[in-house]
This record gives C-alpha cells, structure tokens and sequence, in this order.
C-alpha cells in the first residue's frame, strides 16, 4: 500500500539534472534530494509553504550539490524556516558539504517523517548513495541508474557499478526510479547504435 500522504515533486534544474522535493502531508514537512541549483527548489518549496527538515546529497559531484549554500541562505533567510538537516555519505564527508548527519550503507532513518533506507550503489564514484523510501514505492538513484542507462564509471569498476544496479534491481517491482539526468534520448541513440 503505497502512502498516500507523499507527493514527490520532479524539479528540472541546469541543463539535464533533476532535483526532487519529497512532501508528506501527513507530518506537514518536505525533504530534498540533491541540490543542482537552488531556484528551482526555492520557488517549489516556497508554493508548498512546508519546513524543509531534510536534505539528502546523493553524492559529491558539483551538479548535485552547488545549490545547498543557496538554498540553505533562503531556507533560513527569506523563507523564515529553521536549518535543515543535511545527509550525506560518511565515507564521502571530506568531499561533501558540511554534514549533519553522516550515513552508511544499511542505515534506516527517517526524512520528513518518512522512513528511507541507504544502498550503496558505487560505480559512478565511490560512496554514491541510493536513497529508498519503501512506504513511497520510491527511490532516488541519482547517477547509478537513470532511463534506459547508468552512469558513467568515474571512480569505480564495471563490477561494483553492476552489483549497485543488481541491488536496485532486488527493489519490488513497482517501485519508481528518480534520476539525477535526463538522458533518456541519448540512451535511446545509444541503444540503437
Ligand atoms: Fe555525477
């Protein structure tokens, strides 16, 4: 049964990445996941008027986490909300923003009143995070896993980037997929190259 009180809202953002706000109306809080840019998050959470309390990074390049200083300064500035709590890989704190709180893979813990669970879907680069909220029949994948692909191998082996994919691929079969990328053209050329 999926919970009915989430609405998760698909922000385009730059020139290809997406942004997500998570809402759930029964707590009356939202949380973001990744930060490319702050407008777009910015006009979105300012129409829904809901307290950001969580804001989950799903992995430490620029076009995922250039925002979070703006975002924060609106947050708490022109939006009058008190600080949101920013998440983040513990193995990647020395290459992230600063963290308020640190996970790992197999953490359980609960963003705007919604319990999440962490994967480790390295690949891409190493300690890049998937993000599953099971009552939401959701999960953010970021740059492991968009339409019809994956993302490119940065930092890790075709191997690692294989065992992510074979663990989001255990996830039930309904659950919906939110990437960082809009690439689904281009995966489709490449599929029929
Ligand atoms: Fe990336």
């Amino acid at each position: 049964m999926v919970n009915s009180n989430v609405t998760i809202y698909t922000l385009p953002c730059l020139s290809d990445n997406y942004a997500y706000v998570v809402h759930n109306s029964a707590s009356g809080t939202a949380a973001v996941v990744d930060v490319p840019e702050a407008g777009p998050l910015v006009d979105k959470i300012s129409e829904l008027n809901v307290p950001v309390t969580d804001i989950f990074l799903t992995h430490h390049h620029w076009d995922h986490i250039d925002g979070l200083p703006d975002l924060q300064a609106a947050l708490t500035g022109s939006l009058s909300q008190a600080p949101a709590r920013v998440i983040g890989a513990k193995a990647d704190a020395h290459r992230l923003p600063t963290l308020d709180q640190a996970v790992s893979p197999g953490d359980r813990l609960t963003l705007c009143g919604i319990e999440g669970d962490i994967y480790d879907v390295s690949g891409h680069t190493l300690g890049h995070l998937a993000l599953h909220l099971p009552s939401a029949k959701a999960v953010f994948t970021a740059d492991s896993l968009m339409a019809m692909g994956c993302g490119r191998l940065f930092e890790g082996s075709a191997a690692q980037m294989w065992h992510s994919l074979q663990q989001l691929r255990a996830l039930p079969q309904d659950t919906w997929v939110y990437s960082g990328h809009e690439y689904t053209a281009s995966n489709m050329a490449f599929t029929h190259s």
